[in-house]
């Protein structure tokens, strides 16, 4: 059995589903009796959340793990877990090149840990990274009542069947999976009744969800948003991350007609050279790309656009990465993220020949340089303007609020703390490096 107020140390890498699903394991594990700690040398178990995207990033978990070598030497009942997309590519290897790690669990596997943690009294080492996605979701964040942050995420599909040449993601996910409408709305509900005014739907490859409705009738994002902003107290929805070659008609037309549904996209092309496209099998065009910029500055023509950038892919050309920066020009993004390739094991095209690292880092900082630009220009844009802000949580100087604009800025403003969590009109003043200020507007 597991003992009361046992402390756990889960630190979380990599996008926003971990961040979802770190909040899951921590559910779990709240209801065995333990309590989470922000202190390494104090826990009882520590879990690592990884992420494998880039080299880096699961070289780090590495790093990381060393570190605790002499807390288990003190504390030998200290239980180490590695979770998330390392977890699942590695599996066992994890535990062999670092035989401090205990258990090893896979990101469709977190309805388990608790009976990890207790097999652990018997067995030495336990890795679960089966498959099985379902079981997973039956989770109640708020089921202990207390007061939630203004903005949630909220997971409606996971896993990719795209497979981009590049990416883990189909290997460490596994294939779609979508969450039913009423599992969803019933989530959104009991998140809007503990304080949600905003939810951002949260899939891999959000925009090619597809789940069923009570009658067994397969539906699309657009239906799931024009349902969730039947939710009266629901003020705000968005959704992240989309695939290009998936933005169908309704969802582009979704983006004018429902006003819950904020002006920004997060669309990653990742080149703009359609031979890269192509050899980095994204299933689309420059131009199937620009149509649908074109077709949702129609329908909404203040919408924010981010993306996604990759630079060095294998055979990128300078006349390659000239292309990626003329999309930014034409698309004047408001923010982007820009990567330099990792050749990944297991992907097409770990196998092909890497470009220098020097090629790479020029064509990086060169393509950041553009996509600051965008961004300062957009956001002065905003200055001078009164847009409605959502008071998010305290600042750090006193009486300072942190909210959210729109178009996804962090805005900063003074007011009395009860703001946090309404909707409110501020006249923006000043665009700093990557947030705006402003002045609560008294109607
Ligand atoms: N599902 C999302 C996000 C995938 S990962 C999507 O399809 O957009 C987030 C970003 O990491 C990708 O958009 C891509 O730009 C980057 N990325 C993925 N694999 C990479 C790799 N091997 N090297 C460098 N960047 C990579
Ligand atoms: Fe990865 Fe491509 Fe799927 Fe995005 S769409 S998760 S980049 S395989
Ligand atoms: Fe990383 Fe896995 Fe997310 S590889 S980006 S944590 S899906």
């Amino acid at each position: 059995m597991l003992e009361k107020n046992k402390k756990i140390f889960l630190k979380t890498y990599g996008c926003q589903m971990n961040v979802y699903d770190s909040d899951i394991m921590l559910d779990q594990l709240k209801k065995k009796g333990y309590e989470a700690t922000s202190s390494d040398a104090e826990a009882d178990l520590i879990v690592l959340n990884t992420c494998h995207i880039r080299e880096k990033a699961a070289e780090k978990v590495y790093s990381e793990l060393g570190k605790y070598r002499s807390l288990k030497k003190k504390n030998p009942s200290l239980k180490i877990g590695v979770a998330g997309c390392v977890a699942q590519a590695e599996g066992n290897e994890i535990i062999k090149r670092q035989p401090l790690v205990d258990f090893v669990v896979g990101p469709q596997s977190y309805h388990s840990i608790s009976t990890i943690l207790e097999r652990l009294d018997d067995e030495e080492k336990v890795v679960n990274i089966e498959f099985a996605t379902q079981e997973k979701f039956s989770k109640l964040k708020v089921n202990g009542g207390e007061k939630i942050k203004p903005s949630q995420f909220l997971t409606v599909q996971e896993g990719c069947d795209k497979f981009c040449a590049f990416c883990v993601v189909p290997y460490t996910r596994g294939v779609e999976v979508s969450r039913s409408v009423n599992e969803i709305l019933d989530d959104a509900k009991n998140l809007v009744k503990y304080g949600a005014v905003e939810i951002t739907l949260l899939g891999q490859n959000v925009n090619a969800y597809c789940g069923l409705d009570n009658n067994l009738k397969e539906r699309d994002l657009s239906y799931l948003i024009n349902k969730m902003s039947e939710i009266a107290n629901l003020k705000r929805i968005r959704f992240v991350t989309s695939h290009p070659a998936d933005m169908t008609e309704d969802l582009i037309q979704t983006f004018g007609s429902n006003p819950k549904l904020m002006p920004y996209l997060h669309l990653p092309i990742q080149s703009g050279s359609d031979a890269i496209l192509k050899k980095m099998n994204r299933r689309h065009k420059v131009s199937d790309y620009m149509e649908v910029i074109s077709k949702l500055r129609d329908v909404r023509s203040d919408i924010a656009l981010s993306g996604d950038f990759i630079v060095g892919f294998p055979e990128e050309t300078d006349e390659d990465f000239k292309k990626t920066i003329e999309i930014c020009h034409l698309v004047r993004y408001a923010s982007a993220f820009s990567f330099k390739y990792s050749p990944r094991p297991g992907t097409p095209a770990f196998e092909r020949k890497d470009l220098p690292d020097s090629t790479k880092t020029e064509r990086l900082s060169a393509l950041q340089a553009v996509i600051k630009d965008y961004q300062q220009k957009f956001q002065k844009n905003l200055v001078g303007e009164k847009l409605p802000i959502l008071a998010e949580k305290s600042g750090r100087a006193e009486g300072q609020i942190v909210g959210k604009s729109p178009y996804l800025q962090p805005v900063f403003f003074s007011g009395s703390m009860e703001l946090i969590g309404k909707i409110i009109d501020v006249q923006i003043i000043a665009s700093e490096a990557n947030s705006l200020s402003g002045v609560v507007q008294q109607n």
